[in-house]
């Protein structure tokens, strides 16, 4: 058996410096980016318009602000917009300086890693494996520990794919409004939903001004080098404070004007749900009848297994995957994740059928 080392969604180098596979062979199912690709009427719009990369992008970005207003349903004075969402989650984290925050997780760890950089307190509240990571609302709400000012939430979740209801995030928000905590969420995979508007809080931002929504088109609209992110808050002190720390011209021309098109490309919006949909319940339907991997409901465009086979760790299924040039994720790194589990996220069908015999093999 090879020597543990530990690979992230975007270690496509990495790996094929450690198993020699070149990496444009490998199939990419641990970055959670949509498999269709840029969409081929935004690339053709962005090919004739690389002129725009002369001049600034407009500062305030009126025009971006206004489609992502019509995309979310809410007031482009809500807006603010990023170089990707981690600028925005970053930012956010920084302007708050939470003394006290708490993350729901297991999940993304980009959060700890900022929150440990503003030196506030850290804690989590993990979702339960036996519950199968739903959220006990209740539960939640009464371990919130005194003095926190900050709850940090990825919803629909990485890795877990798990996901809390608009109505049950309302609870909270409220919850959280009633002892002056803010509440940041992250719905990087919210499209991908089977029902977006069960889910998505933006209308809670509306009506509650102790929470901000932040999304980006990384992974729905398989954009990441673009490294264009939003977020939408009706807090307008907080939004002019985030205005006030973020560099100019923090999102480039090119993702400004490819953000506007690619949030009004309603064809490829819907091909993408179209695919999503159908593969992701046709493999999860497949898991259901395995006794190896215990499957949990998916809400994003990734599915979370626990290995149930005894003596077969996350590692040695990962390795099973990529030495047919599958990359999935080994979860081990994932704080709180007691147990073995891979993540893996929904590709073409042609290649989910290479991975399933991967997976049906253990
Ligand atoms: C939950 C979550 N949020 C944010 C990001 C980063 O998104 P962006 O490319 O928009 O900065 C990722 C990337 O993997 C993610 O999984």
């Amino acid at each position: 058996m090879s020597k543990k080392v530990e690979f992230h969604g975007s270690d496509l180098e990495k790996i094929e410096k450690y198993y020699g596979i070149p990496k444009e062979e490998i199939i990419q199912f641990a970055a959670n980016v949509n498999p269709l690709g840029l969409s081929d009427s935004v690339k053709k719009e962005l090919a004739a318009h690389l002129d725009i990369i002369s001049s600034y992008p407009d500062r305030s970005y009126t025009s971006l602000k206004q489609v992502i207003s019509l995309y979310c349903g809410c007031s482009p004075q809500n807006v603010v917009v990023g170089n990707g969402s981690t600028e925005l989650i970053s930012l956010l984290i920084n302007q708050r300086s939470a003394k006290k925050a708490l993350v729901l997780g297991p999940t993304y760890s980009e959060y700890e890693r900022e929150l440990k950089l503003t030196g506030g307190l850290l804690s989590y509240y993990n979702l339960k494996e036996t519950d199968n990571f739903i959220l006990d609302t209740e539960d939640f709400i009464n371990s919130i520990p005194n003095g926190t000012d900050l709850v940090i939430i990825c919803n629909p979740n990485n890795p877990t794919s798990s996901a809390i209801f608009q109505s049950e995030m309302e609870k909270l928000v409220r919850f959280c409004r009633s002892r002056g905590i803010f509440v940041m969420i992250d719905e990087t995979y919210v499209e991908f939903a089977p029902d977006i508007e069960q889910i998505t809080a933006i209308p809670l931002t509306k009506h509650y001004d102790n929470l901000m929504v932040i999304r980006g088109v990384s992974k729905f609209f398989a954009a990441p080098g673009l490294r264009f992110g939003y977020g939408i808050t009706s807090n307008h002190e907080f939004l002019s404070m985030l205005l006030t720390h973020q560099n100019p011209w923090s999102l480039n021309s090119i993702g400004a004007f490819a953000g506007e098109l690619l949030l009004q490309d309603s064809e490829y919006i819907d091909k993408t749900r179209s695919l999503i949909l159908s593969e992701r319940t046709r493999l999860y339907r497949q898991f259901v009848t395995l006794d190896t991997f215990k499957v949990y409901k998916p809400y994003g465009n990734f599915i979370l297994l626990r290995i149930l086979k005894e003596d077969v760790t996350s590692f040695q299924v990962f390795e099973a995957a990529i030495r047919k040039k599958l990359m999935i994720r080994d979860c081990s790194s994932f704080q709180s994740l007691k147990g073995e589990f891979v993540r893996f996220c929904i590709m073409k069908p042609e290649d989910n059928e290479r991975l399933m015999n991967v997976f049906k093999n253990i």
